[in-house]
């Protein structure tokens, strides 16, 4: 097989508009970038209190969506560091975009990289969560090339813990009162996996 045209670069080089301009397809969804035409989907779950729940942001009115929307259809770069390469992901079975997903660039020097996602209430309990979510491990260990992957959950969202075990993370810290959001201290779990561990378990077919 041919090696695709960013698989020769350095990390630094890798353009993720590039990476982006081709979907993943995956079994049963497609990871693509957010277009406007999203926000009807976009909305259905982002203004929802059980989504937000555990996240940094309110449930969101129109306006907001909107403009997380914006911004949403801007990340697909991951230029400097914290920026976020998100994708819109469309579960084919549904036509439909049922949450999104994503890669932050955490540290250049040092290859690591965050995982971040967002389901919609109906559609998970599936295993698509998990499906994104490989997808994106295979993203940042293989063309991103990055060291680590971490991700960070407050550490009462059990179905998030979950999630990053099934895919092989593991705990690597548990933060307590490590975090003040919505008016509570709160402990943040540090969940990780190196890029070796991943390797490893692809060559066993887990
Ligand atoms: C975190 C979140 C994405 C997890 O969603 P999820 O539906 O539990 O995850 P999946 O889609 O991978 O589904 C896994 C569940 O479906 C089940 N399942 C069914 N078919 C499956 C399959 N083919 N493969 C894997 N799991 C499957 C699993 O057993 C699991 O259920 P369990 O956790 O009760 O054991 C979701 O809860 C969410 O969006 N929450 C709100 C936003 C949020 O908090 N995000 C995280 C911020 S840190």
């Amino acid at each position: 097989m041919s090696k695709p045209a960013w698989a020769g670069g350095s990390p630094a080089s890798i353009g993720p508009v590039r990476l982006l301009s081709q979907p993943i397809e995956t079994a049963r969804l497609t990871l693509r970038s957010f277009t406007p035409g999203d926000f009807d989907d976009l909305y259905a779950y982002q203004s929802r209190p059980d989504v937000a729940r555990f996240l940094y942001w309110p449930p969101r009115d129109r306006g907001q969506v909107r403009r997380a929307l914006r911004e949403q259809c801007q990340e697909t770069s991951l230029d400097a560091e914290g920026d976020w390469l998100t994708f819109a992901v469309v579960w084919r079975e549904a036509g439909r975009v049922v949450g999104e997903i994503g890669l932050k660039l955490v540290s250049r020097e040092d290859r690591l990289g965050e995982i971040g996602f967002v389901f919609h209430p109906d559609y998970q309990g599936r295993g698509l969560a998990t499906e994104a979510a490989r997808a994106m491990l295979a993203l940042g260990f293989g063309p991103l090339r990055w060291q680590r992957i971490i991700g960070c959950c407050d550490a009462r969202n059990l179905a998030s813990a979950r999630l990053m075990e099934r895919i092989g993370m593991r705990l690597a810290a548990r933060h307590v009162c490590g975090e003040y959001v919505k008016g509570e201290w709160t402990d943040e779990l540090v969940y990780a996996i190196p890029g070796r561990e991943w390797k490893a378990s692809r060559t066993k077919g887990e």
